[in-house]
């Protein structure tokens, strides 16, 4: 078991990462046990593929459940759906002291965070992600939120978990493209500022997607470790050094705007092309090499995520895609923070960029 803490002066947790820990779920949960039971909320994936068992385990343990189980897909992370979470947990007499527990990916755990966070003026929840993507990036670090008309996760709130339980057995069952989505954020840590990591992940990938274990815990371990290590550093993103996961994430986030943040392109595979881009502007810039930039795409093609806006789909021009970004969270005085590279690993954020570059820089990617 390895065992990843993340030192926020007043709220501290842990990070704990084992193959099979699944099976063994009642030596972590009983302590959050209140009134007998536990609440749990789930989406209907992961209650197809997970709950029964992890359901005998617990009630072999005598330890009741009651299971909400939310649409599985992005559409549980609404205002529709996070009144209806509330208000079961309302009528099950949810308390203050209660863990509610969260068991699946990252929609499962921005929701539930973000419920956790209001109900009763805010009780405490556990994270237990499924997914790659919510393992190695959205269950740690107390980022919870929903999605609102004008965009993706704009509604929400910083909420640590108590505790987050990582089993990278289960990934043994999620689709081969869900796991390159989530392999994006691994690879995202190396290109932030560990070289070293880009190039474990560059000479691992084929171990890592033929299901190697020993592969598949050392990547977990490593992003969590560093995950930790940069929220502990700026929990709230004041400083800029949290801002630096945001690697990606504003080109990102205009690909996806513009598929419809539907399952046209997935969060990760919109982050891959954003890094991508990231690095291809920052050759542009003659800030880092066009070798650079190569090979991060190189590295992330042969995980079989897009690499370019062609392959992600999107065919909308530069000035269309900046509109899409002018709806970030990140949008500060009129101007768009965006993460740049000096080369593989030496990730900054610029405050500077003029968005009309950055639109006919678009205008001239495939
Ligand atoms: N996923 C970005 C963050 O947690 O800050």
């Amino acid at each position: 078991m390895t065992i990843v803490s993340v030192d926020l002066a007043d709220r501290p947790y842990d990070i704990r990462v084992e193959a099979g820990l699944l099976d063994r779920i009642p030596d972590f949960v009983s302590p959050f046990v209140r009134n007998g039971r536990l609440l749990i909320v789930t989406d209907t994936n992961v209650e197809e593929l997970l709950w029964p068992d992890v359901q005998a385990c617990l009630a072999h343990a005598n330890i009741d459940t009651a299971l909400y189980v939310l649409p599985a897909g992005e559409s549980g992370k609404s205002w529709t759906e996070l009144e209806r979470l509330t208000d079961w947990l309302l009528e099950n007499h949810v308390e203050r002291s209660d863990h509610i527990v969260a068991l699946g990916g990252g929609v499962v755990g921005d929701i539930t965070g973000f419920a956790a966070h209001i109900v009763k003026r805010g009780c405490s929840f556990v994270q237990i992600p499924t997914t790659l993507l919510a393992q190695v990036d959205s269950s740690v670090g107390g980022k919870t939120a929903i999605n609102s008309r004008s965009g993706k996760n704009l509604v929400g709130a910083f909420h640590q978990p108590s505790l987050v339980l990582i089993d990278p057995d289960v990934l043994q069952s999620l689709p081969r493209r869900q796991l390159a989505s989530g392999f994006a954020e691994v690879v995202k840590y190396g290109l932030i500022d560990d070289a070293d990591f880009f190039d474990w992940c560059d000479t691992h990938l084929e171990a890592f997607f033929d299901g190697d274990a020993e592969a598949r815990e050392y990547a977990i371990v490593h992003s969590v470790k560093s995950k930790a290590r940069i929220v502990a550093a700026d929990e709230t993103e004041l400083t800029g050094t949290r801002a630096l996961l945001n690697l990606g994430h504003t080109f990102g986030h205009a690909l996806e705007a513009d598929t419809g943040f539907s399952d046209r392109l997935f969060h990760g595979e919109a982050v891959a092309t954003g890094m991508v881009l990231a690095f291809r502007y920052s050759a542009r810039l003659e800030l880092c090499a066009t070798q650079d930039a190569d090979r991060v795409a190189k590295v992330l093609h042969r995980a079989g995520l897009p690499v370019t806006l062609s392959d992600a789909g999107v065919t909308a021009k530069g000035a269309r895609l900046v509109e899409h970004m002018l709806h970030d969270k990140k949008m500060a005085g009129g101007k768009l923070p965006f993460l740049l590279a000096r080369g593989i690993g030496k990730t900054f954020l610029n405050k500077d960029v003029d968005l009309a570059d950055i639109a006919a820089f678009l205008d001239n990617q495939d």
